[in-house]
Order: C-alpha cells, then structure tokens, then sequence
C-alpha cells in the first residue's frame, strides 16, 4: 500500500500502548472488496486477548480519570490534528478495506475528527448541579463521573468515524476503552490508534483488537466486570445478542442498531430537491448505512415525477473502484452483502415490482459492484418494505393522504431515521411529530453531524451519539445530600 505516512499501516493489535501479536502470531487476511485482493493480514485476537486489554485500561483508568479535563482535551486536540494531517492517508487505508469512494472516504475521516473537536471540547463541560434541598438542615450537590472501562464494538461501514463517534467522549469524559472494529476493516481502527499513541494518549487509555472470531471477543467484553460500559453499532439481530449479555453484569449500554428509513415526498414538495435528497441518502456508501432512505413514498400527484427524475439520476451514477476519479457508488462490502439484496430484489420482482433503471450486478473486475436501482409498483407486501435494504435500492411507494403515509412510515419495529419533503409550514410540524423516530430530515437528507444527537428508538436502539448529550453516556450522575447545615 503507498502511504505518505507508511507508520499508519499497522496489522497488529494495541495494547498497553504496544503492538502486539495475537496469540500463536495467528492472523486473518483483509480484503479490497472491490477486486477480492489481500491487502493485509491482522493480528487474530480472541478471549485472551481482549481480557488483557480489559485489565489495561482498567489499570489506566486510575490516573487517566484524574487527569484534568483541559489536560483530556488538549491530547484529544492533538489527536484531531493529526488525523487531519493525514487525511489522504487515513482515506486510502479506508477505501481499499471498505470499498467506498475516495471522496467520500475522505469525507467520512473529516466527519470522524469533527467528534474529536468537538468531544475535546466538551471534555470542559461536565457540569453538575446545586439542588434547593427538601429539608432545611440539607443540601444537594450532583456531580457527574466518569463510568469507568468501556467496550466499543463498530462496524465496517464507517470504519473511522463509529470509532471517534464514541471513543472521543469516553475518553473526554475520562473513561478509557478497548474497541473492537469490524474484522472486515481493523486497517482504518489501527491507524487511528497509531495516531493516537503520536498524540500522547498514556499507554492503556486506548486499546485495539480485532479478530476473525467476533463473538469471542464480544462475550468477554460482555462478560467481564471491569467493562462498565458496552457501546455498539451494528445490527439489531447482534446488538439483541449483546444486550442480553451484558444482563449478568449489569453494564450500563447504548445501542446504534439497525434502520428502516422512510423518505417521504408530499405534494407540494420542491421535486428537483427531493430527488437530490434521495440520491444523497440513498446511494451513500452504497447503500450500506442504517440511515440511507430504505422506503421511498411519493404522493400520488407527483409520483410519476418523481420517480421518472430519481431513475434519470441514479442511471447517471458511475459504479466501480472507489480508488478511480469521478465513481460515486463502490463495491459491496462482501458477497453475502450483494447476496441479501439479490433475494429481496427476487422477491420484489416476483410479487409485480417494476424496475426503472439497475437492478444487476455491473459486469467488470469487481463482483462486488451494483447498479442503483430504482423500483416502482411496490407493495407492503414485498420483503423490502420491512427489512433493511442495506444496498443501492430505491423501492418507490405510491401514497394518497397524510394519514395513510404516517402510518405506513410507523410501520416497522425500526425508529433511527426519517425524512420527508414538503413546504406547508403546519404539515411539517405534524409530521415531524408524528414519526416515531430519533432524527428526522426536513427538506434534506443529509442529518449526519457532530453537533446533533444520533440515535434511535423502538428496536434502533438508544442512547444519542455526538453533541451536547453525547457524553451522557460515558458518566455517571452522583448525588450528595449534606445534613446537618442548621
Ligand atoms: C450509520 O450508518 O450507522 C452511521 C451513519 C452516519 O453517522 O451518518
């Protein structure tokens, strides 16, 4: 791999502020899902590995709590400068283990950095609260602590930024952590521990496994005492699994779990801009975010439009290798990925959907590489109303009234994200309240940022990720209730 910075290619895990060999020197091969090539082979990490990063970080955890706040933030600070001084780098390692296109690689190391700003700063910000006492002879104070050790484990689809989305507040809020990234994309998580142990973080503060044997490493992060704090992107099905887990040890979790997106575009909508908010969501990372638009309505009065527009659109996306100028949608993380949309593309077809534009895979190097799809006859029915798509397909639903498109839009155990179009002031408000979801998109669709709260509800999860809440989940509250003041 040409890097400018070729210390940022690491393949071995980091603990205790060491790279280190798993067990046997046993590795695992990561792939360029574009080609299949072998890029790298990781450092194989399970059980014994994990439980001894646990007991760095808990040992760390002694002194890195009482550290200072500005003390925290100025090596988060440093942190954040360096993953943007190596940004190209950083985007390379990225595309090559995950597929996406450079640009938006890139995008994704800046949007990753901007948690580290961001959580830097609010590392100042830990406030608690004077309480008037309910006797006269009392007095309440809270004050706000860090939880403790705390377990990460994100995905492959944002390989940088899941990372620092939780990692900069732990570590903010003077928690420390071992993360556990996908072991589809461990490359990115170790260049960023590597700029991490140039930032000055003390050894033990952060740590970094991956391992071909997820589960291992999960049931010991569940499993073990010293983690206060489980925090976890991913599927509903694992996140279910991980939850009851973490039961027996009572640790304090948050959930970033699956999404069933509506988009929804009502009549008075600006068509040219909702279109441009579809392809936004839709296509992002191929498809493969839990907040890309899964189900797309179109009030019937525009939906001939609308949908005739979003297929000239989508026909205009160049598919291929993320590494090459000007392609906006990559590869497929893995075949099994490519697979699951076959079967729902299958089922749709059979059941009387129409295909505008896509709806194959693109002949080439890459098996890996699917046409944006743009589906139209569509029906509830259809397995693609319920479950997530995860892929470049935008089924399009025909809808008469309000009432009829809150209720099909309510209609999914799913409540990350939502978005609809349109211009009536009075409307927006009623439906913004009316979706029972975490984040809603209003005339855009893009919501994703630093400043705002990420996060579910219903079976998406809880807990909000980034912002001003987005430390609560990293401290504890504590009360003290002073007698004796007469
Ligand atoms: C996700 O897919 O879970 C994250 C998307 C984002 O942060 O924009």
């Amino acid at each position: 791999m040409n890097l400018n910075n070729p210390s940022l290619l690491k393949t071995s895990a980091y603990i205790n502020g060491a790279w280190v060999e798993a067990k046997d020197n046993k590795t695992f091969p990561v792939h360029n899902p574009f080609d299949g090539s072998v890029i790298a082979h990781a450092a194989d990490c399970g059980k014994d590995e994990t439980s001894k990063a646990i007991e760095a970080a808990e040992k760390a955890f002694l002194s890195w709590k009482k550290f200072t706040a500005s003390k925290r933030s100025r090596i988060l600070k440093k942190w954040h400068q360096l993953i943007l001084a190596n940004v190209d780098d950083l985007a390379k390692i990225l595309t090559l283990e995950q597929g996406k296109p450079l640009a938006e690689a890139k995008g994704e190391i800046k949007y990753g950095a901007s948690f580290v700003e961001w959580f830097a700063e609010e590392a100042k910000r830990v406030y608690g609260d004077t309480i008037p006492g309910h006797m006269s002879d009392k007095r309440i104070v809270t004050i706000k602590q860090a939880v403790g050790v705390v377990a990460a484990i994100t995905p492959w689809n944002f390989p940088n930024a899941m990372i620092t989305r939780k990692v900069a507040p732990a570590l903010a809020a003077g928690c420390t952590v071992i993360i556990k990234p996908s072991e589809l994309t461990p490359l990115s998580a170790f260049a960023l521990a590597e700029l991490a142990d140039q930032a000055g973080f003390p050894h033990g503060v952060i740590n970094i496994l991956s391992g071909s044997d997820a589960p291992s490493i999960g049931e010991e992060m569940c499993a073990n005492k010293k983690v206060r704090k489980l925090s976890f992107t991913g599927s509903t099905r694992v996140g279910k699994i991980l939850l009851k887990q973490c039961a027996d040890t009572v640790k304090k979790v948050s959930m970033e779990l699956g999404g069933n997106a509506p988009f929804i575009v009502f009549n008075d909508a600006d068509i040219d801009e909702a279109v441009k908010g579809a392809i936004a969501s839709k296509y992002r990372n191929a498809g493969q975010t839990c907040i890309c638009s899964n189900r797309i309505f179109a009030q019937a009065e525009i939906y001939d439009a609308f949908t005739s527009k979003l297929a000239e659109a989508s026909k205009e996306l160049s598919v291929g290798n993320g590494l090459d100028e000007g392609i906006h949608v990559g590869p497929m993380i893995e075949e099994k990925a490519i697979a699951s949309i076959e079967n729902l593309m299958e089922d749709a077809k059979a059941k009387g959907a129409e295909i505008l534009t896509g709806g194959h895979r693109i002949e080439g190097t890459s098996k890996l590489n699917y046409a944006p799809t743009v589906l139209t006859k569509v029906h509830p029915e259809m397995k693609i109303f319920s479950q997530e798509i995860f892929g470049p397909i935008a089924p399009v639903f025909k809808f008469e009234t309000l009432e009829e498109v809150i209720n099909l839009a309510n209609d999914t155990e799913y409540g990350l994200a939502c978005y609809f179009y349109g211009k009536d002031y009075a409307m927006i408000w009623k439906v913004a309240e009316a979706l029972e979801y975490g984040m809603v998109g209003i005339n855009t669709g893009m919501i994703s940022t630093a400043v705002a709260p990420f996060g579910g509800v219903k079976e998406s999860g809880f807990g909000r990720e980034g912002s001003k809440y987005g430390m609560d989940d990293y401290l504890e509250i504590k009360y003290m209730c002073w007698g004796g003041i007469d």
